[in-house]
């Protein structure tokens, strides 16, 4: 197969949803269905067990875990399919923001019943802001939940979305009787299954087959004719383009326990979802068919054995082909670098690749080289844009509390931040650290990792910080000037020694922005 043919054949994707909608059951049943798995049950879920914060055992398991789900990669129908796991926990959103940065289109999970949930709102906020085509997958139709009609309305309104829906249920709960395919325009019966192999299901091509009316009954029937004409009526029709600029959101029904609804999506998801996309560079826009190497670090996986302090960094492969024991270009730290054992991912397996194509996840060994966002290309000097900072929401001091261990924790502290764990800001006026979280529970899990695997001592120390701002600035501006001394005791760096501005609360901030207005404050690191 040419280069070209590899390119167009590769979908890459995130399942994103609100904890416990069904994201890892969704996957396990892609994969089912993509024969990358022969039974259900295989693909553990990567989400901390509730009530389990601070079980540091459950934080290990789950790290494991996410290893092996990082990529999920199987072929259907011909085509590639790359699943990317995203954790569900908000404290770790930060890492699904910057998986979303890898994936060229994602699947959106809904639980019927709860409908439209906080976390789902953040991440497809994301999304849309991206211009990321999104198919909407509404789940558990088996369960007694929301009104078909009013849930398009909720995703509509809650979620920012201009839905077209594929697909329409029939009854739900008890009473759940089959699926209307709008895409494929036939039926599909329901029947609860055994739910870890695939069955053979009544499937029927027209709403006029006699034996339909008999199966389901005349007035749903009719009930049915009605709806469909009311899509029609409402809803504007599918349109591809649309839907791949992200102005349009296909949705579909189904119960992934059930197997019920989602071959019907994966047969859907590869007809429209988009073949890798070209990135945005800062020198230029990289199309995928470029035939030189280019791709970008979205996620670092650290230390699994404490013993060796191996990392694995996850690439993003965005234009040519990425092959084995070439030299290609670390273009932050201006070096060649050569890989031997690049890994790929098959179903949950790793295993060497000599050559990867665009929209693929390799797998890179790497000894302390790579940060979060770096770029690899094959001799080109261009840096991805798109994989920010975000302000994190809690801040704390981190303090020494063994002085012999002084270095073990420094590295400790920087290593954990290159993998994306937290963000260290150094404070201008004394050089103090502070780290920066999404979530309370990444000071436990840095507390801990540093001690397990650095043997290095620390404590927290709370600060007040209401948000962390990047400042925009011409540094030769009196405004400029007055600001820094003014404001000096709440000045840091970032990782990239970029100026941060601690504001203590959001009308220290206010006020700020209203003094200095040649000054721009930015909530995430690139603008
Ligand atoms: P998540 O990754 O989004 O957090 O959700 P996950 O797939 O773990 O699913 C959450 C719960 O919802 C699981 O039950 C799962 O079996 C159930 N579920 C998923 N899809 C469906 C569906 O179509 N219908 C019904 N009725 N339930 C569904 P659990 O009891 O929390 O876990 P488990 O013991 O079954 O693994």
């Amino acid at each position: 197969m040419g280069f070209l043919e590899e390119i167009k054949r590769r979908r890459t994707f995130g399942i994103i949803s609100h904890p416990d909608a069904g994201k890892t059951t969704l996957t396990e049943k892609l994969l089912l269905f993509g024969g990358a798995i022969q039974e259900a049950g295989a693909v553990k879920s990567n989400k901390i067990k509730k009530g389990a914060t601070s079980d540091f055992m459950e934080i290990e398991r789950q790290r494991g875990i996410s290893v092996a789900t990082s990529v999920l990669a199987f072929v259907y129908k011909d085509k590639k399919i790359n699943i990317l796991d995203t954790p569900g926990h908000k404290d770790f959103a930060e890492d699904t923001f910057r998986t979303l940065t890898a994936v060229d289109s994602v699947i959106v999970v809904i639980d019927v019943a709860k409908g439209v949930e906080e976390q789902t709102e953040k991440l497809v906020e994301v999304c849309r802001m991206r211009k990321i085509p999104i198919i909407v997958f509404i789940n558990k139709l088996d369960r007694e939940g929301k009104d078909a009609f009013d849930l398009l309305d909720e995703v509509e309104q809650k979620l920012g979305l201009t839905v077209t829906p594929l697909s329409l249920p029939i009854g739900m709960g008890y009473d759940f009787k089959g699926i209307y395919n709008i895409w494929e325009k036939n039926i599909q019966l329901f029947q609860e299954e055994n739910k870890q192999t695939i069955g053979k299901k009544k499937a029927f091509a027209s709403l006029e087959d006699p034996e339909l009316e008999s199966e389901i009954g005349t007035l749903r029937l009719n009930n049915l004719k009605e709806e469909l004409e009311l899509i029609e009526g409402v809803y504007p029709p599918f349109d591809q383009q649309e839907y791949l600029e992200g102005n349009l959101q296909p949705v579909l029904f189904g119960s992934a326990l059930n197997n019920f609804g989602v071959q019907e999506l994966l047969n859907c998801f590869i007809e429209i979802a988009p073949k890798p996309l070209a990135k945005e560079s800062d020198t230029r826009l990289v199309e995928p068919e470029d035939k030189k190497f280019a791709g970008f670090v979205f996620k670092i996986h650290a230390n699994m054995d404490p013993n060796h302090r191996d990392r694995l960094a996850f690439i993003k492969i965005v234009s040519g082909t990425f092959e084995r024991n070439k030299p290609y270009h670390h273009v932050r730290l201006n070096k060649k670098l050569k890989f031997s054992s690049p890994n790929a991912f098959f179903a949950e397996k790793k295993q060497i690749v000599d050559i990867s194509y665009p929209g693929d996840i390799v797998g890179l060994h790497d000894t302390g080289n790579f940060k979060i966002g770096d770029t690899l290309t094959a001799g080109d000097t261009l840096q991805f844009k798109g994989i920010p900072s975000f302000s994190p929401e809690h801040f704390r001091f981190i303090n020494n509390n063994d002085p012999l261990k002084a270095k073990q924790l420094a590295k400790g502290i920087d290593q954990l931040m290159d993998e994306g764990v937290a963000q260290l800001f150094i404070l201008n006026l004394n050089g103090r650290k502070v780290i920066g979280t999404v979530g309370a529970l990444q000071f436990e899990v840095i507390q801990y990792r540093l001690l397990h695997e650095y043997g290095a001592q620390c404590s927290f120390e709370n600060l007040n910080v209401h948000k962390a701002c990047w400042v925009e600035a011409q540094t030769e501006s009196d405004d400029f000037k007055e600001f820094q001394r003014i404001k000096q005791k709440f000045l840091a760096k970032d990782k990239n020694g970029k100026l941060v501005f601690l504001a203590d609360s959001a009308f220290s901030l206010q006020m700020t922005q209203d003094k200095y207005r040649d000054l721009i404050f930015h909530y995430t690191s690139e603008f």
